[in-house]
């Protein structure tokens, strides 16, 4: 990084620093604030809005023109040409694997999809009708408890490991809790499937009937896991970067991870969004309202973003997945999906949401694609979780493998008492 340019703080009573500023790859540049602790004064940024965290090489985003890249790969390229599992190796490892190194990683991941059949047993202590959600921040937590043998972080072969237990695992656990909430037997993972083929089956199949993958929903599901995996220093990345600065296991770390995803303003948003659309009900009732949400009276679930300050470029394509899906499967008339246009298009002929940069995000079609496949509006949010495990699993190591880390600890600007004496309780 080029750290030859300056920028000098003065402060009011005239006492000044000079501060590196560093260059990335790509994007803004920043101002290295590490020496700023010399003037006994804090940064003070509440949710990070000018905050870089962090260095690093895996995913870059440019919020005003619409930009994701995958280890520098465009979001639309890989959606369109890869497929989840090498853009699972890509994050990883930093590089599009060989047709020999895709094998390979193919083959550990599909060997490491059981589960220990103990953790069948962690599911008994939830009511059946529990948040999937909260049944995964319980479950994937409690791996933690079953690799005595791979917990060194330090060591890389013992991240490697973990890494590849968590892609591998995560997704028959999901099927799990979902097979728990509805009542039905856990369906064991069959390694003659792909990836996501063997989420499918561990989901919709049963031990009543042979199961046969449909090819168009096993490429548009394929496509959402390939648009969730990862996303810069997002809340739940942050989140695990934080657990996992502090030596905690990935398993720990990313359970973390799951919890934080968990809010409407994050990875709830993708349910909360099929449920508005479901409350507006038909696109007559469309302006009144976008009129309540401009009143303030609520928010455009799946709309706006802190970094995109134009279209969620993977909004643009979970768009034209819909599309797909929906033609293939002859629902083009599906009442959601044209209710979902309707809404995107006033919302962005108004001022109040122009003014605001608030353009759909991820979120806001990807709940009618998962519905036509099948999967449940309280699963939404657990598919995003098994989508980005790979990101917050890939960030961790990155950050892990870093020597020089250390634990994140931020500071605070203090408004509470100043010092005062104990007052006796006869006194008060
Ligand atoms: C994800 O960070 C990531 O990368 C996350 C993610 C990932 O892949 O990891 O991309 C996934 O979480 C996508 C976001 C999903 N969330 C939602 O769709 C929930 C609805 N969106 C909002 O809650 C909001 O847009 C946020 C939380 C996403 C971003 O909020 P910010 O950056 O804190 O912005 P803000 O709340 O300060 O909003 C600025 C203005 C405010 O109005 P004013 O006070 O200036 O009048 O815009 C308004 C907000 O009220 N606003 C909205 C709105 N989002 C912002 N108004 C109506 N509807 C909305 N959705």
């Amino acid at each position: 990084m080029d750290n030859k340019r300056i920028a000098t703080l003065t402060l009011d009573d005239g006492r000044s620093i000079e501060l590196p500023i560093l260059s990335g790859t790509l994007g803004p540049d920043v101002v290295d604030m590490r020496a700023l602790s010399k003037l006994g004064v804090f940064t003070y940024d509440p949710a990070f809005f000018a905050t870089a965290s962090c260095t690093s090489a895996i995913t870059f985003i440019d919020g005003d023109a619409g930009l994701l890249y995958y280890r520098g790969y465009p979001i639309e390229q890989l959606a369109e040409k890869s497929d989840f599992l090498e853009v699972c190796y890509l994050l990883l490892n930093g590089e599009l694997p060989s047709a020999v190194q895709k094998e390979e990683f193919r083959s550990i991941i599909t060997h490491h999809t059981m589960v220990h059949d103990q953790l069948a047993r962690f599911f008994n202590g939830f009511r059946r009708d529990a948040h999937p959600m909260a049944v995964m921040v319980g479950v994937v937590g409690a791996l933690s408890a079953f690799y005595h043998d791979s917990l060194d972080i330090n060591n890389p072969q013992h991240r490697e490991i973990s890494a590849h237990r968590l892609l591998a695992k995560v997704p028959t656990l999901a099927a799990m809790a979902y097979k728990y909430n509805v009542g039905e037997p856990f369906i064991y993972p069959k390694n003659k499937f792909s990836y996501v083929e063997n989420f499918m089956y561990m989901m919709f199949g049963t031990p009543a009937e042979d199961y046969v993958p449909n090819p168009i929903l096993v490429r548009a599901l394929e496509r959402i896991f390939i648009l969730h995996a990862d996303h810069e220093q997002n809340a739940s990345t942050s989140t695990v970067r934080l657990a996992g600065s502090s030596g905690a296991n990935p398993f720990a770390c990313v359970a973390s991870g799951i919890a934080a995803l968990w809010g409407p303003a994050h990875g709830g948003a993708n349910e909360a969004a099929l449920k508005m659309l479901e409350e507006i009900g038909d696109v007559s009732r469309v302006k009144e309202y976008v009129q309540g949400v401009k009143d303030k009276k609520y928010k455009l679930m799946g709309f706006g973003h802190r970094v995109y300050k134009n279209m969620d470029p993977r909004a643009s394509v979970m768009r034209s997945t819909c599309y797909e899906v929906l033609k293939e499967l002859k629902l083009e008339n599906n009442k959601l999906f044209q209710l979902a246009m309707e809404l995107e298009k006033t919302a962005l002929s108004d001022p109040y949401f122009i003014e605001r940069k608030l353009y759909p995000n991820v979120d806001f079609y990807s709940g009618i694609v998962l519905r036509a496949i099948g999967i449940p509006t309280n699963m939404f949010t657990v598919i995003f979780a098994l989508a980005r495990t790979i990101g917050w699993v890939s960030q961790w190591n990155e950050m892990i493998a870093d020597a020089d880390h250390k634990i994140g600890r931020p500071r605070q600007l203090y408004m509470g008492e100043v010092k005062r004496d104990f007052v006796a309780l006869e006194k008060r």
